[in-house]
């Protein structure tokens, strides 16, 4: 699995995206350590804030079936129903999805590739996008 792959496997999910309300349709893959890719798309609520971000639903679809060991990520996002070319920018993940990220991922490990295009995209590692992040230790006094 290489990162064009996992781009590709973002966009198919993308195409399943419920976005009546933003019209914003977002895509998500996830690659497990062990190489399976659980893709993700956003799923929007009339009460707006029950929305499920596509990040997010990778990660719970993926850790709902077992996976707790996780490499990398791909997203990508803009106007739905619009061809992919309109997306006017790099799909950054929310804070919230970021949050999620670091429960269960190495910040200095995890990469996360944000698209403007298939061919056009960034990589982040998750410490660049989330400095300093709560986790487990600050519950149980060792970080
Ligand atoms: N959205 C995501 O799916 N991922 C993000 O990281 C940012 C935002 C979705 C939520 C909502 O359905 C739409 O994009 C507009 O905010």
């Amino acid at each position: 699995m290489d990162i064009r792959e996992l781009i590709d496997a973002a966009y198919t999910a993308r195409e399943r995206s419920y976005s009546p309300y933003s019209h914003f349709a977002v895509g998500a893959a996830l690659l497990c350590a062990d190489g399976k890719v659980y893709p993700g798309c956003n799923i929007e609520n009339a009460s707006y804030s029950m929305t499920n971000c596509a990040e997010r639903t990778a990660f719970f679809r993926a850790v709902s079936a077992g996976e707790k060991e996780f490499t990398m990520l791909a997203v990508c996002g803009g106007p739905a129903g619009e061809p992919e070319s309109a997306a006017a920018d790099y799909c950054m993940p929310c804070g919230a999805c970021r949050q999620v990220m670091a429960e269960f991922c190495d910040p200095e490990k995890f990469e996360i590739i944000v698209c403007r295009t298939r061919s056009d995209y960034k990589e982040f590692k998750l410490s660049e996008l989330l400095p300093g992040s709560f986790g487990a230790g600050n519950l149980d006094g060792t970080r």
